[in-house]
């Protein structure tokens, strides 16, 4: 065992991982951050997604050792400083952009670090950049409108799924 310190939704955190231990494991059992979700074993789901240093990363490549002294941002950091969600979150609820809302929490992390570096991405560059992200009832139309709204774009022409 050995341990580890990060930058956690601003706050510090540490705890004791073994080598094997995951970053995704790491917030989900040693600092209860289960918003962070598990959907698969082989890298595909995109469920894990956190922000490492303001980039996109799927939590459950990458070692909880590789983040030491890493600001990492959860999807329970995501909110406005008021508990209100942000813009992204807010679109994804005005658009109906998630159904079990498994997949959301991935969603939203990769939404808010493509508008990061991409303030007004097409529909085809939001498609592409989902590609890590797989939603198992299937969503993506609306998913992609919530996307869009959030970069304020105006979605009212395009129907709902
Ligand atoms: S749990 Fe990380 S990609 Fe599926
Ligand atoms: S909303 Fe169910 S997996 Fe995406």
């Amino acid at each position: 065992m050995a341990q580890v310190s990060m930058t956690v939704n601003g706050k510090a955190a540490s705890g004791d991982v073994e080598g094997r231990t995951l970053l995704v494991q790491f917030l989900r059992e040693n600092l209860h951050l289960t918003g962070t979700h598990v959907g698969c074993d082989t890298s595909q789901c995109g469920a894990c997604v956190v922000h490492v240093n303001g980039q996109a990363v799927k939590a459950c490549t990458m070692l909880a050792a590789e983040a030491e002294g890493a600001e990492i941002r959860t999807i329970e950091g995501m909110a406005n400083a008021d508990g209100s969600l942000n813009t992204v979150q807010q679109a994804f609820q005005d658009h109906h952009g998630l159904q079990c809302g498994f997949c959301t929490p991935g969603m939203v992390m990769s939404a808010s670090a493509l508008l990061a570096e991409n303030p007004n991405p097409t529909e085809a560059e939001i498609r592409a950049y989902l590609e890590g992200n797989i939603c198992r009832c299937t969503g993506y139309h609306n998913i992609v409108k919530a996307i869009m709204a959030a970069a304020g774009q105006d979605v009212s022409k395009i129907a709902a799924e």
